[in-house]
């Protein structure tokens, strides 16, 4: 058991306050980063919507704006084969849909560039060096996780499970996000894909303190100081917030995501698997 406060995590990646700005592709922007940085919590920069070049330009922009601590944050999941009789199927169950909303039937269907970290993506990290690189859907081959370490920065990945977590500590990660359920965007579970196994924060906080010796930053609906406080409490040495910063000026939302993030309904929320175990409606659009 730790003393309380467990400021493990602050310590190991220099930052002043247990915040991390949750990485959200395509809703974070660099002046998100920037902005959390200047604060002295951790900003993160989702490199899963950006091309290369994009996440070379976003992070020049960030390293000129700010000396604080930056991570970046990649996807490793394995990418869907493409299966057109598939695809078939879901646009025509989305039919009625298209015609609702006057949408073009015949238009393509957009394909999801949400990358996995390749060889490309750890040459830009070997350039960087930022101070802290986190993954979601577990980890890099072992290979690109060596290069990434290599350069010093401490490894962080999220857990919706103790196995994850488990599994996690064993492959090098510094410190684990437990991810409850709660939390938006998709869910970043890896060794199993089967739902039941999913649980909400105030349980998993605990179960992944009492398993692991790194740090453990709780993650999810944590949205005022009252969820910090209990993060803490359970055992958390910082808190990754989401859904919260996307009501801060500098986040990229829609109108009308911010719409219905304003008036949604707690029931409103929904858990699918049309994406990665993704959470819609109310908390996310990831
Ligand atoms: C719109 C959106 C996009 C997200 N995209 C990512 C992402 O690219 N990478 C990642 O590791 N987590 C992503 N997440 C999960 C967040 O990093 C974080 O764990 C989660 O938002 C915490 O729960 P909260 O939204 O209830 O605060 C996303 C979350 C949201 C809401």
């Amino acid at each position: 058991m730790n003393t309380w406060p467990d400021t493990r995590l602050l310590d190991l990646l220099g930052i002043e306050v247990p915040i991390i700005q949750a990485p959200m592709a395509a809703s974070t922007t660099t002046a998100m980063v920037i902005a959390a940085n200047k604060a002295g919590a951790l900003g993160s920069l989702p490199a899963a919507a950006l091309s290369i070049e994009q996440l070379r330009e976003a992070l020049s922009e960030i390293r000129q704006a700010s000396s604080g601590p930056v991570n970046v944050n990649f996807f490793c999941h394995q990418p869907p084969a493409p299966d057109a009789a598939r695809d078939q199927q879901w646009k025509a169950l989305l039919e009625p849909y298209y015609r609702e909303l006057g949408a073009d039937f015949d238009a393509p269907t957009p394909v999801s560039n949400r990358a996995p970290f390749n060889d490309a993506a750890c040459q830009v990290v070997e350039a960087f060096r930022p101070e802290v690189v986190s993954f979601h859907f577990g980890l890099p081959e072992q290979s690109l996780l060596d290069r990434v370490k290599a350069t010093g920065a401490k490894v962080l990945s999220s857990a919706t499970t103790v196995e994850e977590a488990l599994w996690l500590e064993q492959h090098g990660c510094d410190a684990i996000i437990a991810m409850g359920i709660e939390a938006g965007g998709h869910r970043g579970l890896f060794l199993s894909d089967d739902l039941n196994t999913q649980i909400g924060l105030f349980a998993l906080v605990p179960q992944i303190v009492d398993a692991v010796s790194v740090p453990v930053i709780a993650a999810g609906g944590i949205g005022d100081a009252r969820g910090i406080v209990a993060a803490f409490a359970l055992g958390a040495s910082a808190v990754q917030i989401g859904t919260a910063y996307l009501f801060t000026p500098e986040a990229n939302v829609t109108a009308s995501h911010h719409y219905a993030l304003r008036h949604a309904q707690a029931s409103e929320t929904a858990l699918t698997n049309c994406s990665p175990g993704a959470r819609h409606a109310a908390s996310s659009t990831g």
